[in-house]
């Protein structure tokens, strides 16, 4: 049996989609998992499908999608990425080669050709070491500032994703995501790291606590000392094994660029840069995007959110944007009452208060840069007295939790 290959395919005009795709099916073995027109949407099919070969047709200006293909060539060097173009100028063929393209195609397709390049891609993929069998993604909610509400927009994000989920605490020696999560947990990441070298599917399991069916918390330690013996090292292997077993880990680091941090930050795919719109939290921001501009870090991994907004402030958005030099990708309104009351709760807000405002900007955040959230129910939550009473319950257990 020939070998199975797939492909995903990237084309602003229909044509040629179906001329590659037409091409493709004339080989035993290759399948083509999706196709598109829009570089942003297909990235992440690419990102979890994982195909052996992207196919990308370029149009009358191919600059856009030269720098996709750049952009994948750096990514996923075990994808073979192939240019296919109607313009075959030395020009055209060189740049897609400069660009990271392992082959080039001259449209129409001519079949002999085809044949040619696609064994010489059937070759390629068959040295290729074999993919993981899961990547989940790591999203860092950070702050080089504290109080701007990191870990709120932490735990809502985690808790609005619809897919099996990590919140993991790396405030190592003053996490309290517990808290938030209305949970206490008897393990925490000192265990994992402990006993990295032998961790399996149960063992991990015994090391989380779970909060709902879809997010479980890795907690920070309960004591103090045994933080210290935590290198940047293990938080690499940590996430490592997070990553291997579920869909997505959210991370709460601290609000320094220390090493256990950094180890978080690097390995992130999605860094939320949370503010609020004050002065000192502008400022170190800006800092912040200067130093992952030092560390090399991707701007398009960086997303700036600003917590706490509210249209009384005095301050020009757009001024704030020009001097971060960055847009601002989402925006969580000020409402005290509603967040420290969930707070409180131990109860996060896109699931106990899911029609409230923050929890719809939340959820959106969510579903920007995680994929799929869970819905908001369709009718408001009744409140009686009943409810107040529950609440009273809630807030005093999680007292004695505290205490
Ligand atoms: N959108 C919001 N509107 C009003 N208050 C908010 C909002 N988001 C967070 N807060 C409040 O800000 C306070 C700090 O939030 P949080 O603990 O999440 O911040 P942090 O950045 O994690 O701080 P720390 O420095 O303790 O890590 C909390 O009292 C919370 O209720
Ligand atoms: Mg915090």
């Amino acid at each position: 049996m020939s070998q199975q290959l797939t492909f995903v395919i990237l084309s602003a005009g229909m044509e040629s989609f179906r001329e590659l795709r037409a091409a493709l099916a004339t080989q035993e073995g290759a399948r083509v998992l999706v196709g598109g027109d829009d570089a942003e949407q297909v990235y992440p099919e690419i990102e979890r499908l994982a195909p052996n070969a992207v196919v990308i047709a370029l149009g009358a200006e191919p600059e856009a999608s030269l720098r996709f293909v750049e952009r994948l060539a750096r990514e996923f060097p075990r994808t073979a990425v192939i240019c296919a173009a109607r313009d075959s100028s030395p020009d055209t063929i060189l740049r897609s080669i400069r660009a990271g393209a392992r082959e080039f195609l001259r449209l129409p397709v001519r079949p002999e050709e085809f044949a040619t390049v696609y064994q010489r891609t059937a070759e390629f993929c068959a040295v290729q070491p074999e993919t993981p069998k899961k990547r989940g993604r790591v999203i860092s909610v950070f702050s080089s500032k504290g109080g701007t509400g990191t870990t709120f927009v932490a735990t809502n994000v985690a808790a609005a994703i619809s897919q099996p989920t990590v919140l993991l605490d790396l405030n190592l020696q003053a996490g309290d995501l517990g808290l938030f999560l209305g949970v206490e947990p008897k393990f925490s990441i000192a265990d994992l790291v402990e006993n990295r070298e032998r961790v399996d599917d149960t063992l991990l399991r015994s090391y989380l606590t779970p909060h709902t069916s879809n997010l479980s918390l890795l907690a920070a330690p309960r004591e103090a000392d045994s933080a210290d013996d935590i290198e940047a090292e293990h938080v690499f292997q940590v996430l490592e094994i997070l990553r291997e077993r579920f869909e997505y880990v959210v991370v709460d680091p601290q609000h320094t660029f220390d090493s256990i941090t950094l180890a978080a930050l690097d390995q992130s795919d999605e860094i939320l840069l949370v503010l609020t719109l004050d002065i000192p939290a502008i400022r170190s921001t800006q800092r912040a995007l200067q130093i992952f501009d030092r560390l090399g870090y991707p701007r398009h991994k960086l997303h700036v959110v600003v917590n706490r907004f509210s249209k009384q402030i005095d301050l020009d958005l757009r001024q704030v944007e020009r001097f971060l030099g960055e847009r601002v990708a989402g925006y969580v309104q000020s409402d005290y009452r509603t967040a420290v009351n969930s707070i409180n709760l131990g109860q996060p807000l896109v699931t106990s208060e899911p029609q409230s405002k923050i929890a719809t900007e939340l959820r959106q955040i969510a579903a920007r840069f995680c994929g799929g959230v869970q819905p908001a129910p369709a009718e408001p939550r009744r409140r009686g007295l009943g409810s107040f009473f529950k609440k009273e319950k809630a807030v005093n257990s999680q007292l004695s939790a505290a205490s």
